[in-house]
């Protein structure tokens, strides 16, 4: 069955186009799930180019499951989920069942397709330390990472601390649960505990100077697309050691997944879509990501498929 899809090609604008593929054919373990919507991440928009012409793109996506995974694992037909994986930008999608979680009644289908990559991202790295009490730096919080984190940051317990590019870019985070909100890291003036990075760059480095004996610096991205020079002899220190490390592990994604639905049906987390329209507007919501201007998650809506 012919499909639209969102197909990476590199002389349309922003290396993909609106395009007719075949439908994917699901292996044993895998659902077919009619897309609802779809979410961005900075990583595959800034990167798009660099995935072979003709590939499906995109990894976030909710809808409703029209065929059940023939090995019997995962949900059943007709049941609302949200989904991470490749070819998500697509009328259909086909999924392993582990990468799936099940959208609960009271959570809007919209909402969820704003989780995976980000909501996901978020919670592993604040599982790196124990942060009841401790104090948690957040970059880029302003982003679809960065907002995650701040509510989960909260909800765990910790006083955290929210960096952002400019002063407008602070709207809503205080409501989300950040203690403080700087400017950079203008400011912070206390040693921090662990630090979610999704800048890079010099204030990386900087922030590595902010981190006290113990802590560990969670590298999730690198948004300003800059180096992270390290002055000689800055990584040691006395004491307890002082960690930098990072991740890409898409292992066990669905249970964690429905860990953050759990959260959302429980209203203790609530998704912060600063863009929201139809999948026709692709390039625009992509352009206006890559410029900072999306405060949190772009989500765009799918026509769903005929027949
Ligand atoms: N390791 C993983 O598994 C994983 C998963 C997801 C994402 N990532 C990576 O994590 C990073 C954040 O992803 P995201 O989806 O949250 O991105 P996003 O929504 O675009 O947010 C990025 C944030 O970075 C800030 N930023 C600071 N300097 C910047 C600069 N020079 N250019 C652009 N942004 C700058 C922006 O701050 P202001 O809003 O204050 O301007 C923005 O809020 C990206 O590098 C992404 O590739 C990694």
């Amino acid at each position: 069955m012919p499909m639209r899809a969102l197909v990476v090609d590199p002389d349309a604008p922003g290396s993909l186009h609106r395009g007719t593929v075949d439908e994917p054919r699901p292996a044993p373990h895998e659902l077919l799930l009619d897309v609802r919507h779809i979410s961005l991440n900075r990583g595959e928009v800034a990167f798009t180019h660099l995935f072979p012409a003709g590939t499906v793109h995109g990894h976030d996506a909710s809808g409703v499951v029209v065929r059940a995974a023939a090995d019997g694992t995962g949900p059943a037909e007709g049941t609302r989920v949200a989904a991470f994986g490749a070819g998500a930008w697509a009328q259909r999608m086909a999924v392993d069942t582990a990468a799936v979680a099940e959208v609960p009644d009271r959570v809007d289908l919209a909402d969820a397709a704003a989780l995976p990559l980000a909501g996901v991202t978020a919670l592993r790295a604040l599982r790196s330390r124990p942060i009841l009490g401790r104090r948690v730096l957040i970059t880029g919080a302003a982003g679809g990472v960065g907002r995650f984190a701040v509510r989960l940051a909260a909800l765990g317990g910790a006083h955290v601390i929210a960096s952002v590019g400019s002063a407008a870019r602070a709207a809503g985070l205080i409501e989300a649960g950040a203690h403080e909100v700087v400017v950079g890291l203008e400011g912070v003036d206390r040693p921090v505990d662990l630090v979610v990075d999704n800048v890079g760059g010099p204030q990386l480095a900087e922030a590595w100077g902010l981190l006290a004996p113990g802590g560990d610096v969670q590298g999730v991205g690198s948004a300003s697309g800059e180096p992270a020079v390290f002055a000689p002899n800055s990584l040691f220190s006395p004491g307890r050691t002082k960690t930098i490390s990072s991740f890409g592990d898409g292992a066990g994604f669905g249970s964690d997944l429905a860990v953050l639905l759990g959260f959302v049906a429980a209203g203790r987390l609530s998704p912060h879509v600063g863009w929201r329209g139809s999948w026709d507007r692709v390039a625009e919501a992509a352009q206006a990501l890559l410029d900072r201007r999306i405060a949190g998650k772009a989500v765009l809506d799918v026509e769903p498929a005929a027949g």
